[in-house]
């Protein structure tokens, strides 16, 4: 049997690792695998111009500790869903007959796709066709309601923390502010995570709206107790009165989020007078080796995803429910974004530590 494997958007530490256990569990089946270069652009493949390669258990040795994807990846390209007419998604009629076409020509009986939720969108188009897709949730953002975590997302979490204990003994020397921005889109598990484990005084994520006046509290009560560096976490999807900071307007209908953590040093420098810098962390939290939780994941992901494919299970995508492996249909996985609760325990927990979400006031 031939099965395909593609990754789309956003790259994430653990594609590799994932490539590697769907190639090791689909090897051992005496399979051949497909991996097909730059996400679905891989399937426009033509006979002179093959855009895959083989995979193989000697080719793919160890990935599993690589960064990135050894397929490449794309955001936006021929299969950006579009929303066409009555607000219906569409992808290109022709782009979805030369998918097919190259399906058939190479004789695939599954096609792996390995993305988030607009990656996985586009797989249910393509199932839509006809095509045996079975789905991998993917994205450091851990935003997918198909799964309680997604690989990459503790990584990126572990690079803030990392960083943060940087970031706090330049700021302890010079007494200052950092204001450090990290990433998640509309959500906010890495800001709260990343923050909690990295010694964070304010954590402002996305789903709990916060005042200035209520930051601006908190920074000058550490300083009147004579706490010499202060650290402010936000997330690239915090508002201020319900309203984005971003640098960018809209590119190709998504809003390309960042900014705030500047803005906010400004205004906090300005209130307060405490000397204030910000940092972007920006791609790092993407790149490099993932860590050993997220390997494990990877690869049980792909494994998992074989074990879809031999109970033909198509249409469902692999998702980790506590402690195993489950699946579900991917229509429902896309259905709803998984963001934090700010009711919930681990959020109560920063609070009773003295994290500040820089809601004091509303919650009054
Ligand atoms: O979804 C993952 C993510 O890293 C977000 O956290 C971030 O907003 C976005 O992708 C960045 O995308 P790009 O690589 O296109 O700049």
């Amino acid at each position: 049997m031939n099965i395909g494997i593609l990754n789309a958007g956003g790259d994430c530490p653990g594609l590799n690792a994932v490539i590697e256990g769907a190639v090791g569990a689909a090897t051992a089946r005496g399979w051949t695998v497909y991996g097909f270069y730059d996400g679905f652009e891989g399937l426009l493949s033509t006979p002179d111009n093959e855009r895959w390669r083989i995979l193989t258990r000697a080719n793919c040795l160890n990935i599993r500790a690589q960064g990135g994807t050894i397929l490449g990846t794309v955001n936006q390209g021929n299969f950006t869903v579009k929303s066409g007419v009555g607000g219906r998604m569409e992808i290109a009629k022709e782009v979805l007959d030369r998918s097919r076409e190259t399906v058939e020509r190479l004789g695939l009986s599954a096609l792996i796709v390995v993305g988030g939720d607009g990656s996985q969108t586009i797989g249910m188009e393509l199932r839509k066709i006809g095509l045996p897709i079975v789905g991998v949730p993917k994205t450091i953002d851990n935003d997918l309601g198909a799964t309680d975590y997604t690989f990459g997302f503790w990584t990126a979490a572990c690079v803030v923390s990392t960083n943060l204990d940087r970031l706090r003994t330049t700021a302890y020397s010079h007494q200052r502010m950092m204001v450090v921005e990290v990433m998640g889109r509309h959500a906010g598990w890495i800001g709260l995570y990343g923050g909690i484990s990295g010694g964070a005084d304010v954590i402002l994520i996305p789903e709990i709206p916060f005042t200035l006046e209520d930051v601006v509290r908190k920074v000058e009560l550490l300083k009147a107790l004579g706490q010499r560096e202060i650290i402010v976490v936000v997330s690239e999807g915090a508002t201020i009165g319900g309203k984005l900071i971003t640098l960018d307007e809209e590119t190709k209908g998504e809003v390309r989020l960042g900014g705030i953590a500047n803005f906010l040093s400004t205004k906090l420098e300005t209130i307060t007078g405490i000397e204030t810098r910000y940092c972007v962390l920006g791609h790092v939290q993407r790149g490099g080796s993932p860590i050993p939780f997220d390997r494990v994941l990877g690869v049980r992901c792909g494994a998992k995803a074989v074990q879809l494919i031999e109970e033909g299970k198509f249409g469902e995508t692999v998702a980790l429910r506590g402690v195993d492996m489950e699946s579900m249909p991917i229509e429902d996985a896309v259905r709803t974004l998984h963001l934090v609760d700010k009711q919930s325990q681990i959020v109560e927990a920063a609070r009773e530590i003295g994290i500040s979400f820089g809601d004091e006031s509303l919650q009054a």
